[in-house]
């Protein structure tokens, strides 16, 4: 029997998940599917009702729905309860499992692109404090970072973080502080929209970071964001965020069609092409 997977959201036509996933049940000789299928707000309890009635080995949740769906769940995994967010939602025996793939997409493109930037990493900064931002502080917290300083327009929303995750690795900061925290911080990750389409951060004091900062983005369209470029031109290790996608659908598609795949540089190179096409 094939399996179908799918992708729910409002919009969905622009992902690039459905060619991903393609991709690999094509390599792999999988017979299944993977779709993409628009859903409004409202209709999402109806949809995770079929989900449950066994038309779909699982798939994934995306804007605006990765919240609401983590409520509509029968179980969820401890970095989703964390993150307070699903992306991920596997069927098991009519239960729907929910699950958050964005940390572990995270953390494996660092692991890969930056190898040992975990190793006595004290201090990092996180730009921004919204959904992205607590999948990346889970992140970090996971792998032991002793000072994590989120710099938020909003410093209530960024408060709200920091209470949410407890403990006092966790700080929130306005961006009129960054000069001063950054030369403490060998990792600087941007969550935030800025960077889509190739638009800018007002100014950001690179110039203080440490010179072996890995500086690090979300965004990859463009894959080279201007805060990437700035870094890359001042000599800092950059990390482009197209890794992130690609590793974070890895979990998935092992659940729903039982083999793992591999995130190699010809898929990265095709998902990089469709993006810029
Ligand atoms: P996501 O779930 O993708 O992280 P989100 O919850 O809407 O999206 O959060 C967006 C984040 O990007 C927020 O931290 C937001 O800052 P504010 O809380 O101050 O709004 C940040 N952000 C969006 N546009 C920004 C901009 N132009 N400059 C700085 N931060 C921006």
């Amino acid at each position: 029997m094939s399996r179908k997977a799918f992708l729910i959201g409002d919009p969905v036509a622009h992902s690039k998940s459905p060619l991903l996933h393609g991709l690999w049940l094509q390599e792999l000789a999988i017979a299944g599917s993977y779709t993409a299928i628009a859903v409004k707000a409202p209709d999402l309890p109806r949809f995770f009702d079929r989900l449950r009635e066994g038309e779909f080995v699982g798939g994934n949740v995306t804007i605006p729905h990765k919240e609401a769906a983590l409520a509509l769940c029968d179980a969820v995994d401890p970095a989703a309860r964390t993150i307070g967010a699903v992306n991920t939602l596997v069927l098991q025996e009519s239960r729907i499992l929910g699950r958050n793939t964005d940390l572990v997409g995270f953390l494996h493109n660092l692991d890969e692109k930056a190898a040992g930037w975990d190793a006595g990493l004290e201090t990092a900064i996180v730009l921004g404090a919204g959904g992205a931002a607590r999948a990346v502080v889970a992140g970090l917290r996971e792998r032991g970072v002793g000072t994590i300083a989120i710099f938020n327009r909003s410093l209530e929303k960024a408060q709200a973080l920091v209470a949410g995750f407890g403990g006092d690795e966790v700080s929130a900061h306005p961006y009129a502080a960054l000069a001063d925290l950054a030369p403490a911080a060998r990792l600087l990750v941007n969550t935030t929209a800025v960077g889509m389409g190739g638009s800018r951060f007002p100014h950001l004091p690179l110039d203080r970071l440490p010179a072996d900062a890995v500086v690090t983005d979300i965004v990859y369209t463009p894959l080279v964001t201007p805060l990437l470029a700035e870094a890359r031109d001042r000599g800092l290790h950059i990390v482009d965020g197209l890794g992130m996608l690609l590793y974070q659908a890895v979990p998935g598609f092992e659940a729903w069609f039982g083999k793992r795949p591999q995130v190699t540089g010809d898929l990265r190179d095709t998902v990089l092409a469709a993006l810029e096409g």
